[in-house]
């Protein structure tokens, strides 16, 4: 008789730690007792657009929703999302569709591109960019985004390096972090509450030649080390799903890979929620090699795959494969479990109608504190690369020539991947415009096309271009022509600044490039502008590191306005005129030349360590080994002094606590934020380590003449390393704390540590 207290006291005393999930065990587990073998099957097909179509025997995506043949589909309208949704309830088990579309940066407020996000440094506004899209999102219909894209990478001719945050793991899993903290929230179920898609996993940025959906291979330790630490912080924060990659990772496509998806991803991360795969990844593998479309989907779901995106190969070849015994009914349930849970977990099935209500999707999106955000956040993501003779900030009076194929433009300004609205986008000439007022007469010639390249002018043009209803430019001037005008222009006024770049199609998806620089029509535009002896500035919108020896030679101002979103052209002109003072720094290396890719402050050393007077060490013939501008590199309006670090003791044991203090103080005129930057080095190991790698920073802001000491902590976790056997772990010995403005210019302390 005592017994039975006891041990109700105890259920009762874990109920609230389990119960959520015992609640939802006990609701999918009823909810796929109910399931035919079909119904299940659709729960794990996404399907979207005219696919729904062409799914045997349907007339489109609701008829298919109807008939339960679809778990997830996107929509970018929140009209067919509500009809999505209401055909979900027409279906006979009324299951709720996942409705997901890609928000990467920003939903119909667009903010700059993940790469310019991250040049902020500025992690909580990361995530505040983050939480706006899911707000907007989750007001349009959407509860699901392919975001965060986390892939490193090391390559800028891989168009796709302007969706992720860059080259460095450390920095890439704080924002990885940030952003799924701010899509979720704390709590999924809330309606303004989106669920996060960790992608591509894995190792996607490491595409060979930086050729998009290219082989990758690399060794464990790199995985290890380098590679996979943003997935694994954004699973650890809580990120609902995954997407498997394009890609190879030791000879097997991520997503028929089993030791990626099952080994380390579940068992040895314990993520429990579920994994689609990228577009039509499955069929891919037919490419690669491994087999027929029903060998490959057995291949995908045995390997952890849950939802197959666009592919129709589970929903096609399962209950064959089922029947023949390649898969186990047990293989199909997890699956749908998974699927279900997810759905459960966004409240779906508490209200199948909780993201399509009118009041939100009226008052919600692209609010004038969203649009404020959208401003605050642009200005910040953008990186002065140079400023001689003071040329910025420009004053808002006399004759400025504002000129390229960029300065005009909306659509670029949304960069790749945008959901933004291009309809409220302000162009740098509206922005320009709207800040000078009536101080300073603007005049605008466009100077020259994005490219006269006729291969390039035929890969750039937009395929979504009638879907997002952008017209194409017809120019009927010749480029001479268009020259000329900008040419004149230059020489009416006191300054030119230039608008060039990349347009939005030349980064992300299938967008890579052999060379990476301005294309040369806009170069020839610069060129001649320089020649009229007129300070210039050149702003760039891009989405890629690019090469810039000639402008960082021969132009005096240089800004990196990245893809800087729906209030780029305010943003650019708040910077310009020094309404805000930048402060952005790059998370990406800008190579001198193609030939020195892959590079990466992180590298390792050679045997033989550049040396001018020694022919024999590691070099090129024709350019140095360094970068043009280092990872985080970017100027500001003021300086910025540092002192030397100051250590709280040199020799350390155990798990004792390092401090580390620099000061540092604003030299200059006017007030500014600095993002100071802790480096660490581990000379002697066990492997060959990085030359060095970021383990802390931190974002001030100093008024003129002001100082503040800045303080690190470092505990023996900073010093953990994979070693040959891949474990995780430190070793004692010397190590090098260096603390600076950029991975190059560091002050520099040594300390041992001993176990
Ligand atoms: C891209 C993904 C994207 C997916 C869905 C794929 O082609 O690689 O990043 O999320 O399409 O749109």
């Amino acid at each position: 008789m005592k017994k039975i207290p006891l041990l109700f006291i105890l259920l009762w005393s874990v109920w609230p730690v389990f119960g959520q999930t015992t609640k939802m065990d006990l609701f999918v587990r009823d909810l796929m007792s109910k399931m035919t073998l079909e119904e299940k099957l659709g729960q794990m097909n996404l399907s979207s657009g005219n696919i729904g179509a062409v799914i045997a025997g349907s007339d489109g995506i609701l008829d298919v929703v109807r008939k339960g043949q679809i778990g997830a589909t996107g929509a970018y309208t929140f009209e067919l999302a509500k009809k999505i949704e209401v055909a979900s309830q027409e279906s006979r088990l009324k299951i709720p569709v996942l409705i997901g579309v890609d928000v990467i940066h920003g939903y119909k407020t667009g903010f700059p591109i993940p790469l310019g996000l991250a040049s902020s440094w500025d992690l909580a506004r990361i995530e505040k960019s983050a939480r706006i899209a899911a707000v907007e999102a989750s007001a349009s219909g959407i509860c699901w985004t392919y975001s965060p894209m986390v892939d490193i990478a090391r390559d800028p001719r891989w168009g796709r390096v302007g969706e992720g945050a860059g080259e460095d793991p450390w920095l890439g899993s704080q924002i990885a972090k940030a952003l799924v903290h701010g899509y979720q929230g704390d709590d999924l179920s809330k309606e303004n509450t989106i669920m996060a898609c960790v992608k591509h996993f894995a190792l996607y940025g490491a595409a060979e030649a930086g050729r998009d959906y290219n082989t990758v291979d690399m060794s464990r330790l790199t995985m290890f080390q380098d590679y996979l630490p943003p997935y694994k912080a954004a699973f650890e924060a809580g990120a609902g799903s995954a997407m498997s990659s394009f890609n190879l990772i030791d000879g097997v496509p991520a997503t028929g890979n089993k030791w990626l998806l099952n080994d380390l991803l579940r068992k040895k991360w314990g993520f429990k929620g579920f994994v689609v795969t990228d577009y039509t990844a499955i069929n891919e593998m037919m490419f690669h090699g491994l087999g027929d479309l029903p060998q490959v989907s057995a291949l995908a779901l045995k390997a952890g795959v849950d939802m197959d995106m666009m592919g129709l190969g589970f929903l096609n070849t399962l209950k064959k494969s089922l029947a023949e015994g390649k898969v186990t009914i047990q293989d199909i349930d997890t699956a749908c479990r998974r699927i279900l849970e997810a759905k459960y977990k966004l409240g779906l099935f508490g209200d199948p109608f909780k993201y399509v209500k009118e009041d939100r999707f009226k008052n919600e999106i692209l609010t004038a504190e969203h649009l404020q955000f959208a401003r605050e956040i642009a200005s910040r993501s953008m990186v002065l690369l140079k400023n001689s003779q003071q040329v910025l900030p420009l004053k808002k009076s006399g004759k400025i020539a504002l000129v390229g194929p960029l300065a005009d433009s909306a659509a670029d300004l949304l960069g790749c991947w945008s959901t933004g609205e291009v309809s409220k986008t302000v162009s740098v000439l509206q922005g320009i415009k709207q800040a000078v007022g009536t101080g300073a007469e603007v005049i605008y010639a466009k100077g020259a096309n994005i490219t006269d390249d006729p291969y390039l002018k035929e890969t750039i043009k937009n395929p979504y271009a009638a879907y997002m209803g952008l017209k194409e430019a017809v120019e009927s001037r010749t480029p001479a022509e268009l020259q000329a005008e900008a040419v004149v222009a230059a020489k009416t006024a006191d300054v030119v600044v230039a608008v060039l770049g990349e347009s939005a199609t030349m980064s992300g998806e299938a967008a890579s490039r052999s060379d990476i620089g301005i294309p040369e029509c806009q170069e020839n535009l610069l060129k001649a502008l320089v020649a009229t002896g007129k300070p210039v500035v050149l702003v760039l919108v891009n989405g890629r590191p690019l090469t810039l020896n000639w402008e960082n030679e021969n132009v005096p101002a240089i800004l990196e306005a990245w893809a800087p979103g729906i209030e780029g052209g305010d943003a650019i002109a708040d910077i310009l005129f020094g309404d805000y003072n930048p402060s952005g720094k790059i998370t990406m290396t800008f190579p001198r030349s193609v030939g020195q890719i892959p590079i990466y402050y992180n590298h390792k050393n050679t045997g033989r360590p550049f040396d001018q007077k020694n022919k024999f060490t590691s070099k090129y013939l024709d350019i140095p080994n360094e970068p043009l501008f280092p990872f985080g590199y970017g100027l500001s309006y003021t300086t910025f002094n540092y002192g030397e670090v100051v250590l709280n003791k040199t020799v350390l044991k155990g798990n004792e606590t390092l401090s580390a203090k620099i000061t540092v103080t604003n030299s200059g005129k006017v007030a500014g934020e600095e993002v100071v930057q802790l480096y660490f080095s581990d000379p002697v190991a066990s492997v060959s380590r990085a030359v060095k790698e970021l383990k802390g920073f931190q974002k001030i802001s100093l008024n003129p003449g002001e100082s503040r000491e800045v303080e690190f902590k470092i505990t023996t976790e900073t010093l953990k390393f994979f070693n040959g056997d891949l474990k995780y772990d430190w070793e004692p010995g010397a190590f090098v704390i260096q603390i600076g403005k950029n991975s190059q210019e560091v002050k520099q302390a040594k300390i041992e540590w001993s176990k």
